[in-house]
């Protein structure tokens, strides 16, 4: 197995190994999961890609997240990103999958809204359009170590609450459905995410997040604003140019990540397995801390 590595201080590319080895073999999988701690961004490239591999390989990482309801895939372990209707036409602008492909085009982590919420995103091309359409990637431990001291170490002990609904609304007021509001209300998590294999930390927030204890509304956002403008300078960013057979793995605890426009008149049709969160991944250290009443 080779490791080439791509990114500003993340994100490396595997030669040598396939996702089919990695879902056959544990040594595989053992070496490929030690570069994924390090590297927070995995690329494979021409892989024979297929649903099943793709199950197979994201299986190996922990259990399986199911599709949030209202969204394409729902009750399956896929995700369906894609502007493509079932017939084969294509969406019209303002439609709700462009409308949710302007969303996921801000900077955020995958499910921190969720509970759990999710280890890692394994998304897969199997259509791209012949430009844009890049994903993009930065490192939440690179933008941990940039904070100043004193707001590292205020950061340190602070929770964040986080809404699938208001990012979505940053886009749409309706865009979350009465439905997706309803099953997923929103949750708080410590804004350090310490990875428990290298003991290296984390901010946690996304285009989710909209609040941060002890802080006016004015303020929390503000804050992130802050914070989401530290993380992505350009010069932090990876780009991923996809091309056909590529599948691209990430680390939500450690990594955001937004998609980038394409042209309207050509498909893209991606698909994702998201890898839920264990105590073993750090979780357990997540839980914010109350005080006692
Ligand atoms: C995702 C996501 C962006 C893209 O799959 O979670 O945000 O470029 N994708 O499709
Ligand atoms: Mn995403």
């Amino acid at each position: 197995m080779e490791v080439i590595k791509l990114g500003p201080g993340f994100a490396a590319e595997i030669r040598g190994v396939g996702m089919a080895e990695v879902a056959a073999d544990e040594a595989v999988y053992t070496a490929v999961r030690a570069v994924f701690e390090e590297h927070s961004v995995l690329v494979f490239r021409r892989q024979p890609i297929t649903d099943e591999l793709q199950l197979a390989y994201s299986k190996r990482f922990g259990p399986l997240e199911t599709a949030k309801a209202a969204s394409r895939g729902e009750g399956t372990q896929f995700s369906i990103l894609t502007n493509v209707e079932p017939d084969g036409s294509l969406v019209k602008p303002g439609h709700k999958e462009e409308l949710r492909a302007r969303a996921n085009q801000l900077w955020h982590t995958d499910s921190c809204f969720k509970i759990p919420p999710a280890l890692a995103s394994v998304l897969s091309a199997r259509t791209i359009p012949t430009h844009g359409g890049e994903t993009e990637f930065v490192s939440m431990r690179n933008t941990w170590q940039r904070l100043s001291p004193e707001l590292r170490a205020r950061l340190d002990g602070a929770c964040a609450w986080h809404d699938y609904a208001h990012s979505r609304g940053k886009i749409a007021p309706h865009l979350a459905s009465e439905r997706e509001r309803s099953v997923m209300p929103p949750v708080s998590w410590r804004m350090r995410w310490r990875n428990p294999v290298n003991g290296r930390d984390a901010l946690y927030i996304a285009s989710h997040t909209y609040a941060i204890d002890g802080l006016s509304r004015e303020d929390s956002l503000r804050l992130i604003d802050e914070l989401t403008a530290l993380a992505t300078q350009p010069e932090q960013i990876y780009q991923h140019r996809w091309q056909a057979g590529d599948v691209v793995m990430w680390d939500n605890r450690a990594t955001m990540h937004r998609g980038r426009p394409w042209p309207e008149d050509q498909p893209r049709y991606m698909i994702r397995t998201t890898i839920t969160a264990t105590d073993a991944d750090g979780l357990a250290g997540m839980w914010p801390q109350r005080s006692a009443a």
